[in-house]
């Protein structure tokens, strides 16, 4: 069973072979950060320009790195939503019109479920009921995974993602786009407990997020640096923020598995990339006898191998996409 995934929700053309359920044959990802670190920040016209420039490209590359024709695929899986509408009209478009020309069938997934099943790329698998972490450029949720179709929203962000504070606040100290490695890079030189940046823990018990006043803090204590001396100390500020957003990610995620009474916690998206994240959510995890999944950091932004995987078991449970069918721009998964 060959499927090809195509992602183009965002800023990264991406196309993927999967073969069965268990092996990637490619996975190409053309980013474009280059196109948007002038801005810094994304353009959606221009991502939807350069999605129609490279998506036969990095196509055709994925099918010839995975040695094979278009005449081996069985299922075109495709993200529908959620994402920037121009970015996701050129895979879906052009998924359909595969579909159509090699008379296979095509499914649209919701790229949420891409990360929060992208644990399954790798060799140690989770078994469900799991919590979901996803944390990306457009998204921070917490998630309970009951099986492949069956998800709960316990809770989400209310204003900026936690990826997008990096972007913005990478932005506001001049470090370019994007601006999670970059900040994560400067952190490390820097003492996290140096500056008192607010957490938003929200009211009791609430899995809800909220990181805009936090970038607030952040742009308040650089301009008061500057009025004073003129100088940042850059390090200190990356490595307090980044403290303050990894803090609340990993209390909320195991405050989720407690309330819920499971033992197993998966993470994903771009921001699942982050070192400290990644450190602080493994020790607590020990700590609480929780048992972590991480996928391999290049699963962790968006990738075609996650869509394909997604769609695959949508797929494998009687769902199947139309040419009617139409992208969307926001998810209302578990809710
Ligand atoms: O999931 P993703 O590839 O797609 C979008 O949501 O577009 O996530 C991209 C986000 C960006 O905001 C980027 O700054 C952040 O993930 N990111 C990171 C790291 N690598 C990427 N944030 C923190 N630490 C990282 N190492």
């Amino acid at each position: 069973m060959i499927t090809l995934g195509i992602e183009t929700s965002c800023d990264d053309t991406s196309a993927a072979i999967l073969e069965n359920d268990d092996t990637i044959l490619s996975n190409i990802i053309s980013s474009q950060d280059t196109i948007h670190k002038p801005f810094g920040g994304i353009v959606p016209e221009l991502a939807s320009r350069r999605h129609m420039e490279c998506i036969t490209p990095v196509v055709d590359q994925a099918l010839s790195e995975a040695k094979i024709s278009f005449d081996d695929i069985k299922l075109v899986s495709v993200t529908q939503g959620p994402g920037l509408i121009g970015s996701l009209l050129v895979g879906f478009s052009y998924a359909k019109a595969l579909s159509y020309t090699l008379a296979v069938p095509f499914i649209g997934v919701d790229h949420m479920t891409g990360h929060i099943l992208s644990a399954f790329l790798e060799k140690n698998v989770p078994a469900f009921p799991y919590i979901a972490l996803i944390v990306s450029g457009g998204t921070t949720a917490l998630y309970q995974a009951d099986g492949f179709m069956d998800y709960k929203l316990l809770g989400r962000t209310r204003d900026d993602a936690a990826g997008e504070a990096y972007d913005k606040v990478a932005r506001l100290l001049g470090l370019g786009y994007p601006g999670g490695p970059v900040i994560s890079a400067h952190g490390e030189k820097g003492n996290p407990s140096s500056l008192k940046f607010p957490r938003a823990w929200l009211e009791e018990g609430s899995l809800d997020f909220s990181f805009s006043g936090l970038k607030t803090a952040v742009m308040n204590h650089c301009n008061k640096s500057r009025m004073k001396d003129g100088l940042i100390d850059i390090s200190s500020v990356c490595a307090s923020f980044q403290e303050a957003v990894v803090e609340v990610l990993v209390e909320k995620t195991i405050a989720a598995a407690k309330q819920k009474g499971l033992d197993r916690i998966v993470l994903g998206g771009g921001v699942s990339a982050n070192e400290r994240l990644r450190k602080l959510m493994s020790s607590k995890c020990s700590e609480d006898g929780i048992e972590l999944f991480l996928p391999a950091q290049e699963n962790c932004t968006d990738n075609a191998a996650m869509i394909a995987f997604s769609g695959l078991k949508r797929f494998q449970s009687g769902m199947i996409g139309s040419l009617d069918d139409d992208v969307f721009s926001r998810s209302h998964l578990g809710q």
